[in-house]
């Protein structure tokens, strides 16, 4: 039976467990947890048995590195970045029912029961390989602790695992001149045995699960499965040489620890463990809907590898769906921890406070659902001012206060409805309809799409009706307009709530209605009664001015030169000239006497200088870099008998001296002192 017609008897929903190792970004927002969070308020507004279960991820050489680079105790990560980003997950409202971490005893208990069942129902095969080895740090080393020359491309700096300036995946052995990240010393190989998952053993099962059962999931997900699967399934280690993770619970496995991928998942069913008594029914009885919320990067992960070691385990339920998102990239630049790039979760709560539900808005609306996406600030600005104010806002604030103007807020008792009233309301329950049914089928941008069709709907409502004109020749008509508004209204504070939580609640609370509204009765019956007493409201939501946003993009653009500073490498040298090469060159100290721009021209500036030895124009492109203000009377170093060249049109003579810094801006170089124009250097 297909997951659209089946009668589940219970949900539950698991979003990826982000590592502690640095703060949640918009990418994780766009990509999990706000598609979760919307997915699972609206099961909960169906009144339906869901549970939402996350928590960090904290094992595996991500944290390690964190701590290495921080100069600080991976507990100290894990710590930190925990407390940081539940946190920042609850100021920005998305609703886990528990958010724990893969440091608690539950889950080193669960995991090394589960390993052992395996372990001991011979689910695993041990091999033994060559691995490298750090003989002064007295310990085996991950892939991302070795770095080498690429045998593809030649770049000094890539990783055991791949190098990211060809892209190539790498194995650690492939590297040219392999060198420890810890101690600098060359790495030798030595032996060492681990427990492999045979994935190949469960090829065929899973070509059957996904491929032929399951070509319901994203076309996303769908193909990357199968290109696994083309591929050939091979045996996965599931262990490491490492001394941050969950001992392997066997005899002679000292020093080994759970490979994280194998941990990690696994801490979903520890945490709904943590959560209830009756875990057990979410993670083993057939009737119970379960939903990955992932990122594309971990689709191998969820969709074949922890699928075959619950299977190889054999008590648990395997997913009904992992919808995973493609990426969202930050003004046109890849999201990335180490470079900064990012809008971080905790720093926009901070930023924008009361705010949360237009960063939700956006994200969904522009969501990466089937192919990567761009955040951008404007792009934020517009939706903000242009759909949440000017057509849901501006719906919302002018029902009420005419409400509040005309009918002293009590909702008015329309004595008749008109053809177009009725069409208006009728078509509310369309609307609920399609963003339901858009929900379950995980296309949340288009359900965001759909619920909006409310505030559309009641925008041009009102705005054909214009009550505040027929009140002056009709007051009883405007009781009828009004009262449609104020359904519409209504409607609003419960199909958008999965959406946009902060300002349904707001709205409610102007609507003076306690709760969300019964989600099967929207449509179908008065959802406000003539009569019912409303609040004082105030704006739902509120323009984003351009000082606000371009504060944002200032941010990344110090960000930008930063990363351009860390990142600096010179050119290589130049090959070697005489000295009476060098000597050729007459480069002499001299001042700008007078600089103007260019006509038609971006880049240049013409400029007159003293030379010492004459007067003379050249021509220099640093008009984006200097102001011809600030350049007069500047002490310079320039090149006097440089080939005149004629500049669009202009004869320049000569050269300023400048050098570019790693963030591209220039410079003029000085004499230490006030010298004369004309002297020599060399
Ligand atoms: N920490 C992983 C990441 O950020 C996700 C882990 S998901 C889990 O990519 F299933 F393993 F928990
Ligand atoms: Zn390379």
């Amino acid at each position: 039976m297909s997951e659209q017609t089946k009668q589940y008897k219970r949900i539950l929903v698991t979003s990826a467990l982000p590592y502690a190792n640095g703060p949640i970004h918009i990418g994780h927002m766009a990509g999990v947890y706000i598609p979760s969070d919307i997915y699972v308020r609206y099961q909960r507004l169906r009144h339906r048995d869901v549970i939402h279960v996350c928590g960090s991820d904290e094992h595996g050489v991500a944290i390690t590195m964190r701590a290495r680079k921080e100069g600080i105790t991976p507990q100290d990560v894990i710590d930190k970045y925990h407390a940081l980003n539940k946190k920042a997950f609850e100021d920005f409202g998305i609703s886990f029912d528990i958010y724990s971490r893969t440091s608690s005893d539950i889950h080193t208990q669960t995991s090394q029961e589960i390993f052992k069942k395996l372990y001991n129902d011979g689910k695993f095969v041990e091999k033994t390989t060559e691995q490298y080895y750090d003989e002064e740090a007295h310990q085996f080393l991950a892939d991302r602790y070795i770095t080498g020359t690429c045998p593809h491309c030649g770049n000094t700096g890539a990783y055991g695992d791949q190098c990211e300036k060809c892209g190539t995946s790498l194995d650690p052995t492939d590297l040219i001149d392999p060198k420890s990240t810890i101690s600098g010393s060359k790495p030798v190989l030595k032996k060492t045995t681990h427990w492999y998952m045979p994935l190949d053993q469960y090829q065929q099962f899973l070509e059957k699960w996904i491929l032929q059962d399951h070509k319901n999931w994203k076309v996303n997900v769908y193909g990357q499965c199968k290109s696994w699967l083309d591929q050939g399934l091979q045996p996965r280690a599931v262990s490491r040489d490492l001394d941050w993770g969950i001992p392997v619970p066997v005899e002679g496995a000292e020093g080994k620890v759970l490979y994280v991928w194998f941990d990690a998942p696994i801490g979903y069913i520890s945490f709904t463990r943590q959560l209830t008594p009756d875990w057990e029914k979410y993670w083993k009885d057939p009737d119970t809907k379960l939903v990955h919320f992932i990122g594309k990067d971990n689709i191998v992960f969820h969709c074949i590898v922890f699928p075959s070691i619950l299977k190889a385990e054999g008590t648990y339920i395997l997913p009904d769906n992992v919808p995973a998102n493609e990426f969202l990239n930050l003004e046109n630049d890849k999201i990335s921890t180490s470079r900064n790039w990012a809008v971080w979760l905790h720093e926009y709560n901070e930023d924008f406070p009361g705010k949360q539900d237009v960063l939700r808005y956006v994200l969904t609306a522009n969501a990466p659902e089937t192919k990567d996406n761009d955040f951008t600030w404007k792009d934020f600005q517009q939706r903000n001012n242009s759909e949440l104010v000017a057509v849901l806002g501006n719906f919302v604030n002018r029902t009420l206060l005419l409400t509040e103007k005309y009918f002293g807020n009590v909702v008015p008792q329309p004595s008749a409805l008109t053809d177009y009233d009725k069409e208006t309301l009728a078509k509310i329950a369309q609307i609920k309809a399609d963003t339901e049914q858009s929900i379950e089928l995980y296309r949340f941008r288009e359900a965001l799409n759909n619920a909006m069709g409310l505030g559309r709907l009641g925008n041009k409502y009102i705005t054909d009706m214009e009550p505040w004109k027929v009140w002056k020749t009709d007051p009883e008509r405007v009781k009828a307009i009004l009262y449609v508004n104020l359904q519409i209204t209504a409607a609003i504070s419960t199909v958008l709530e999965p959406f946009i939580p902060h300002s349904t609640a707001k709205l409610r609370g102007f609507m003076n209605i306690a709760d969300t509204l019964e989600w099967d009765t929207v449509g179908n019956v008065e959802l406000v009664k003539p009569g019912h007493q409303l609040n004082k409201s105030a704006l739902l939501f509120e323009p984003i001015t351009d000082e606000v946003v371009q504060a944002q993009v200032d941010k990344l653009n110090r960000t930008k030169i930063e990363n351009q500073r860390e990142n600096f490498k010179p050119e290589d040298q130049k090959p070697i000239v005489t000295f009476d090469d060098f000597n050729k060159c007459d480069i002499r100290t001299a001042t700008i006497l007078a600089a103007e721009k260019v006509a038609k021209t971006n880049k240049l500036l013409k400029l007159t200088v003293d030379t010492g030895i004459d007067q003379r124009t050249i021509v220099s492109g640093i008009a984006e870099h200097y102001k011809p203000e600030e350049i007069v009377g500047r002490k310079i170093l320039m090149i006097v008998n440089l080939e005149p060249r004629k500049i669009k049109g202009i004869e320049s003579r000569g050269m300023i001296l400048c050098a570019t810094d790693a963030a591209g801006a220039l410079h003029f170089l000085n004499p230490d002192a006030e010298i004369e124009n004309g002297c020599q250097i060399g």
